[in-house]
C-alpha cells in the first residue's frame, strides 16, 4: 500500500509483504530506545488516545510505553465504566469527541468491524488493537517481528497454530500475514475450535502447505514455531460449550520430550493453562520476549503514521 503517513491500521490484509519487511527493520533500529538505553524524541508533542473498551494488559501499556519512549504522551480509558460510554454514548460520538484531543487513536473493542467503523467517523489515524473475534493486526506485526528476529528469516519457516483458531482473533491476523511468506502452517484445535473456513480457504487458495489436525501430540516434533492461544471464553455464547474445550490442550515439558532442538514457543497471552509454567525454564520459551517485543514494533509503527519515518 506504499507511505505510512496518516495510514489506519484496521486490518493485516492491508499490508504487503514490503510494508512488514519495512515495518520490521524499523522495529529493530528502535530496540534501544524501546528499552530505554537511547533517548528518542521523536513524537515530541503528539498525543495518542487509547480507547479500551475490552480488557487488556500488554497491548493497552505496551502502545503507552511505546508513545512515551518516543517523547509523546498519551491520554484514554482501560475501560469503558467510568466514561460517557456508561451513559450511552455512540462509538461514532465518542470517537467525534476523541479526535479532537489526540493525534492517534488506538481502539479495542468487543464488535467485529468497529475499528473500521470508527475509522470512517475521523480523519485522524485509527489503529485496530483487537476487535470481537475479528482481527489483531498490531500483534501480527509482534508476532512477525519475533520470529524473525528469532530465526533470521520468516520464509522456510514451519508453524503450527494452536488453541482456539475460531474465536482467536491474533490467529486470524497472523495468518493472513504468513501468507505473504514461503511457510508451512499447521492449524491444530479442539472439536468446534478449528480455523474459520474463509480463513482455510485463503490458505489453500494461495497454495500453502497446510495440514489440519486436531492432534498437537502428532505435530510438535516436526514444527519450528509453535503458537499457542487462549481458549476465548468470553466469546463463547454458551458457557456449556466452554467447559466441554477446557482444558483440552497443553504443552508441557513431555510434549516438548519430541520437540526440534531450536523450537520456538509464543503465546500472545494471557495464558491460562495452555502452556505449564514448566516451560518458561526451557530455552523453547519465547513468549516474555515476544510481549516485550510489543514496544520496539509500536514504536516503528506510531512512528511511520505520525511522523512518517522510523
Ligand atoms: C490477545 C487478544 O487480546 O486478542 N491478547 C493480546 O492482545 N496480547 C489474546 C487473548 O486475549 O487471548
Amino acid at each position: 500500500m506504499g507511505g505510512f503517513k496518516g495510514r489506519d491500521v484496521l486490518s493485516i490484509a492491508d499490508f504487503s509483504r514490503k510494508d512488514i519487511d519495512l515495518i520490521l527493520k524499523a522495529a529493530k533500529k528502535m530496540v534501544p530506545a524501546a528499552r530505554g538505553d537511547k533517548p528518542n524524541r521523536t513524537l515530541e508533542g503528539r498525543i495518542l488516545a487509547t480507547l479500551f473498551f475490552e480488557p487488556s494488559t500488554r497491548t493497552r501499556l505496551s502502545f503507552e510505553s511505546a508513545m512515551k519512549r518516543l517523547g509523546g504522551t498519551v491520554i484514554g480509558f482501560a475501560e469503558p465504566m467510568g466514561t460517557s460510554v456508561a451513559k450511552g454514548e455512540t462509538l461514532a460520538d465518542t470517537i467525534r469527541m476523541v479526535e479532537s484531543y489526540g493525534d492517534i487513536i488506538v481502539l479495542r473493542h468487543p464488535q467485529e468491524g468497529a475499528a473500521r467503523l470508527a475509522a470512517e467517523f475521523t480523519e485522524r489515524p485509527v489503529i485496530n488493537a483487537g476487535d470481537g473475534a475479528g482481527q489483531h493486526p498490531t500483534q501480527t506485526l509482534l508476532d512477525l517481528y519475533t520470529i524473525w528476529d528469532e530465526r533470521a528469516s520468516i520464509d522456510g519457516t514451519k508453524i503450527a497454530v494452536v488453541g482456539d483458531l475460531k474465536y482467536g482473533r491474533t490467529v486470524h491476523s497472523l495468518t493472513y500475514a504468513l501468507c505473504n511468506f514461503d511457510v508451512e502452517l499447521m492449524f491444530v484445535a479442539p472439536p468446534g475450535l478449528q480455523m474459520p473456513n474463509e480463513v482455510v480457504e485463503h490458505v489453500k487458495g494461495l497454495g500453502l502447505p497446510l495440514t489440519v489436525t486436531g492432534d498437537l501430540g502428532k505435530v510438535v516434533s516436526e514444527v519450528d514455531v509453535l503458537y499457542v492461544t487462549r481458549i476465548q471464553k468470553e466469546r463463547f455464547p454458551d458457557p456449556q460449550e466452554y467447559a466441554k474445550v477446557a482444558g483440552s490442550y497443553r504443552v508441557d515439558l513431555a510434549l516438548l520430550k519430541e520437540a526440534r532442538k531450536g523450537l520456538v514457543v509464543m503465546h500472545p497471552l494471557p495464558r491460562m493453562d495452555e502452556i505449564a509454567p514448566e516451560v518458561d525454564e526451557t530455552p523453547h520459551a519465547r513468549y516474555f520476549q515476544q510481549a516485550f517485543n510489543g514496544v520496539p514494533v509500536r514504536m516503528a509503527l506510531l512512528s511511520l503514521i505520525l511522523g512518517g519515518t522510523a
